[in-house]
């Protein structure tokens, strides 16, 4: 159903009275102030003013619920680690001494490091230490999560992260996207070997999707990490089994590989502090989004700006995600990686939240979520809050006053 009704199709679930609605529908926040918004069977039935419902609310709906404040659509995290095992707060400190990221990551620290001890912990051990954060991130407004695997690195643990990501959503009722991560970094059993070690990446794939575990393909295109020509053996596997692609693209330098995104038709190029205004140029042609990862820019204490007036004038969507990770982002809120976005990157508090919604759901080929309107999931956020342009402004807090996933309010 697309259109505001209640009369014609019964009675809704539930109608929300008494706060703005920031519905991102169109431009700008897409404000209503004293908005109505109703749902029936977990989509969104009714979004606009309070004074055009059809009826009186008591008889229009099962729940009539009083908030006030804000009401958004709910938060989409597009790029997170967040199931890993231990924490790297050492090697924080260590950075804190001069050692750069890839010093520690070619000392065997890094990511190698939570790839150790991910290997070490059962499905069970990764599921507890992985559910706390999850639950940060959706008490904070979040409603979708995104989460990639990368520290298994071989085909046991790679499938044990996705089967536990896959548990965070079941066991939350809510929807998790899963990514497949395995060209994250050489795993030991393949040192000096990384064209073997990406043969075998290529092997995996097709099992692990075969269980349902992934939903999307993504690599870590770096010095550090993998070629070009290696990342892209690992975009033609995906396109083979129709598999859409991501990347961990310019981060510490220019490979080019928001350009190879574009040329497969990706959805996202993700970090892009280093992308070249050419790559900029293929991202706007194909319709990958950029995405911003405030929170590892802040963490490795980076300067090098990703390249925001040529997304702006190139019409180059530009998402904001936590990228939640133990070593470079261990950031727990959609809201704190919007004040982050905001600050270092000057996005203006409205582009954050754009950033955080539809430009997210995009990044993650969603479209059916992200702004609030009749027909789309009933995924929103209350808040305490004077305007959302708050949502980009405090550090920490609460502000989050309720947040329904498909009409469910979450606990
Ligand atoms: O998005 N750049 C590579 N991957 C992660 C970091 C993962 C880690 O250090 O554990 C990122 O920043
Ligand atoms: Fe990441």
């Amino acid at each position: 159903m697309d259109t505001n009704d209640a009369s014609t199709t019964g009675r809704w679930d539930g109608l929300l009275l008494g706060a703005s609605l920031a519905t991102l529908d169109g431009d700008g926040y897409g404000e209503i102030g004293d908005g109505a918004l109703a749902w029936r069977d977990g989509l969104l039935a009714y979004v606009g003013p309070r004074a055009e419902l059809p009826g009186d609310p008591a008889t229009l709906a099962d729940e009539v619920i009083e908030a006030r404040g804000w009401v958004t659509p709910g938060l989409v995290d597009c790029h997170t680690h967040l199931v890993f095992a231990g924490d790297r707060a050492r090697e924080f400190e260590m950075r804190l001494q001069g050692a750069s990221y890839e010093d520690i990551a070619r000392a065997g620290g890094g990511i190698v490091s939570t790839v150790r001890a991910v290997r070490a912990a059962d499905e069970a051990g990764l599921l507890r230490q992985s559910l706390p954060r999850a639950r940060a991130l959706l008490a904070d407004g979040a409603t979708t999560l995104e989460i990639k695997s990368g520290y298994g690195l071989d085909f046991d643990n790679e499938r044990k992260m996705l089967r536990v990501a896959r548990q965070v959503g079941a066991e939350l009722g809510i929807d998790v996207r899963t990514t497949y991560l395995a060209a994250h970094a050489l795993p030991p059993e393949f040192k000096d070997r990384p064209d073997a070690y990406i043969d075998a990446v290529i092997d995996w794939l097709p099992r692990l999707h075969g269980e349902g575990l992934v939903d999307a393909v993504d690599a870590f295109c770096e010095g550090i990490g993998f070629s070009p020509e290696q990342t892209r053996r690992v975009f033609e596997a995906a396109r083979g089994l129709g598999l859409p692609v991501k990347l961990h693209a310019d981060q510490l330098s220019d490979l080019g590989g928001a350009g190879l995104v574009a040329e497969f038709g990706g959805l996202s190029a993700d970090h892009v502090e280093h992308t070249s205004t050419d790559s900029v140029r293929a991202m706007a042609a194909s319709g990958a989004v950029a995405v911003l990862l405030p929170g590892a820019f802040h963490v490795l204490r980076e300067t090098k700006l990703p390249p925001l007036d040529a997304f702006r004038e190139h019409g180059v969507p530009m998402a904001v995600a936590t990228d939640c990770n133990p070593g470079t982002s261990p950031l727990l809120s959609m809201r704190q990686a919007m004040q982050l976005a905001c600050t270092h990157f000057r996005l203006t508090p409205e582009e954050a939240l754009r950033g955080a919604t539809v430009h997210a759901a995009r990044a993650l080929g969603l479209a059916d979520r992200g702004v609030l309107r009749a027909g789309m999931r009933a995924d929103f956020a209350c808040w305490d809050i004077g305007h959302p342009s708050e949502l980009g402004y405090w550090l920490g807090g609460r502000l989050a006053t309720a947040v329904h996933i498909g009409g469910r309010r979450l606990a």
